[in-house]
């Protein structure tokens, strides 16, 4: 495995597997890798010849310098993890690399950008479509892996990859879990051990709000959600919303769409946590 900080050596080394007939699959992330960022890595090694994993803690998606300053930062512990998975190149660039320049590009992905995240981060995606396309250039990938944890990005990765008529197909992966529901992130390395167990506070009531909504109302259910996370302490509710998993606009009752999602986001303390459950 190859560590590569620069766009003109990862171009030089991809240039060569291409040439080879190698299909190359590629999985961004921010580094601070965990178990769901490693299933990711598995389905692109399995699927083609080489896989390329970006670690690049991206301040263009933050829109809160608290947030980018606290965000872990741990490459060597996921070189280690990655050698073991097989990959071929981590690609670790620099700020000044990727941003040589202000990226001014400004995206917009209405209406899928308007709601949730793009509510509560205002510029977060704008931030996000500036790397993942910069990275989509530099790469060239045949295939791209994204966790289902953030259930937003991908439907607005997809639109991208749409709008700029790019050729590459976007894969979604289930998010992962702790044994005891809590889904994996980053940020969780972030919370105290009593945070830690406050939290699953979180995936235990969307669990429980699948089996409640097979005798309840949409608005019933969305209310059980949000009392379950407003009456724990430590935790804050940011928003529930329950959306068209297609267009990601709040439904109103179940029968409204064919494939509804309810995606939350709480803080503890002051790490935020998503977390997303299907209902149909
Ligand atoms: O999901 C993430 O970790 C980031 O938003 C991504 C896609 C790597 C872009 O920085």
């Amino acid at each position: 495995m190859l560590v590569v900080e620069t766009v003109d050596k990862l171009r030089t080394c991809l240039a060569e597997a291409r040439a080879e007939g190698k299909d190359v699959g590629l999985v961004p992330t921010m580094g601070a890798l965990h178990d769901g960022h490693a299933s990711l890595v598995k389905r692109s090694v399995e699927e083609n010849g080489v896989t390329v994993v970006s670690v690049f803690v991206n301040p263009t998606q933050f829109n809160d310098k608290g947030d980018l300053e606290r965000y872990p930062r741990t490459l060597d512990a996921d070189c280690h993890l990655l050698e073991g998975l097989g990959v071929d190149y981590v690609f670790a660039p620099s700020v000044e690399e990727v941003y040589p320049e202000p990226d001014t590009r400004v995206f917009d992905f209405s209406p899928l950008d308007k709601v949730m995240e793009g509510v509560y981060r205002p510029g977060h995606f704008n931030g996000v479509a500036q790397i993942v396309s910069k990275l989509f250039m530099y790469v060239e990938p045949d295939r791209a892996y994204f966790g289902e944890k953030d259930f937003q990005q991908l439907a607005i990765i997809r639109e991208m990859v749409r709008q700029l008529g790019l050729d590459l197909e976007i894969i979604g992966c289930p998010i992962v879990r702790e044994a005891d529901g809590l889904a994996l992130s980053s940020r969780n390395a972030l919370l105290t051990p009593e945070q830690r167990t406050t939290a699953l506070a979180i995936s235990k009531s969307l669990f429980a709000s699948v089996d409640f909504a097979k005798s309840h109302s949409l608005e019933e259910t969305k209310q059980m959600v949000e009392s379950a996370v407003a009456d724990t302490e430590g935790l804050e509710l940011e928003y529930y919303e329950i959306v068209n998993g297609t267009t990601l606009q709040t439904v109103h009752s179940w029968d409204e769409a064919d494939y509804i999602v309810g995606c939350i986001t709480v803080y503890c303390g002051k790490v935020r946590l998503i977390d997303n459950i299907r209902y149909k």
